[in-house]
């Protein structure tokens, strides 16, 4: 691919499809939503509005973080407390696709519809990259971000229309353009982060303590790996418990799975040889410094047939 031409035709398209009107997209801090916040702002300036979206699945500090490397960049993003929209959306949830459904529906119609309507914008900006598209149509799963490959008519349904700019690139792709673009290197070198967020990675219901406990857990995984070279590595509440004895006292303790992948776009992905060194640190601190988790999984299973993450 050639990233010179893929940027200019990108903000050409973008300026001849939006013209003077206004448009809104939610940056998640990922690759996919940093590349679409760049490319929009480079076409369109201050008619784009660009929001972080709250939505209390993010990871440990993650919204101060992201609005600050974007201030770097001199581009504002507005911070949007939408945590109770979410939690109560998710809330008694457990079947995965219902979980992804009741996230898909708190972004794009209720949260969404809300500043679309205060904003006045016509279009949203979407990161959905090919690998979305293909893995959607071939049912492998409901993305969080695709609506009309879905037959969803985001016009009709929720009265905007949506701009995919990145819908021909696979990650590799992506990640080439940020390169290109001169992005720091916090946003290009990210790992893979999903749209719905830790919701992804606790199986069972989604609530406020359960959300602090994988958080924790992921915050614990992306410090030992982050040196690891791997292409993604994450942490993930079971719903099962598992008896443990601690203080000579028996328990019945929380299990966390740590998956660290080796991948080039996120299709087929194989675990990565960790060092039993590194295995027995993970392990030692997640169940010691994690309130109420006893047991600390390495995930072995290629995908296929495991995906990345866990709904
Ligand atoms: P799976 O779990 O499908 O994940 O093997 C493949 C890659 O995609 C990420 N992922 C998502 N990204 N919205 C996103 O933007 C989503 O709904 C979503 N689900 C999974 C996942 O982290 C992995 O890198």
């Amino acid at each position: 691919m050639e990233c010179k031409s893929f940027v200019e035709e990108q903000i050409a398209q973008i300026k001849q499809t939006v013209g003077e009107a206004t448009a809104i997209n939610a940056l998640s801090g990922g690759v996919d939503s940093s590349l679409v916040t760049v490319l929009g702002h480079r076409a369109l300036g201050d008619q784009l509005r660009t929001v972080f979206i709250d939505s209390a699945l993010m990871r440990e500090g993650e919204p101060q973080r992201v609005v600050k490397t974007f201030a770097d960049m001199d581009i504002p993003v507005e911070l949007v407390d939408a945590q109770e929209d979410f939690l109560s959306a998710l809330a008694g949830l457990t079947d995965p696709e219902q979980k992804r459904q009741a996230v898909t529906d708190t972004f794009y119609a209720k949260v969404f519809g809300r500043l679309v309507k205060e904003s006045g914008a016509k279009f949203l900006f979407h990161g959905t990259i090919l690998t979305d598209i293909e893995e959607t149509v071939a049912g492998i799963k409901r993305q969080h971000n695709i609506l009309a490959q879905l037959g969803i008519d985001p016009e009709e349904t929720y009265g905007y229309s949506i701009i995919e700019p990145l819908k021909t690139l696979r990650k590799d792709g992506v990640r080439e353009v940020c390169e290109f673009l001169k992005l720091p290197a916090d946003i290009s070198h990210r790992i893979p982060f999903p749209g719905p967020a830790l919701a992804t990675r606790i199986v069972g219901e989604v609530t406020r303590e359960r959300l602090a406990t994988v958080r924790a857990a992921t915050a614990i995984v992306e410090e030992e790996l982050g040196d690891s070279g791997a292409f993604q590595y994450l942490a993930v509440l079971l719903n099962d418990r598992a008896t443990g004895i601690r203080d000579n006292k028996r328990e019945f303790g929380q299990i966390i799975v740590v998956r660290c992948i080796e991948s080039t776009d996120a299709r087929t992905a194989t675990a990565t040889e960790l060092s039993w060194d590194k295995l027995n640190r993970l392990c030692e601190r997640i169940v010691n410094e994690i309130d109420d988790v006893n047991r600390c999984l390495y995930d072995l299973t290629p995908k296929p047939p495991a995906t990345v993450e866990y709904i």
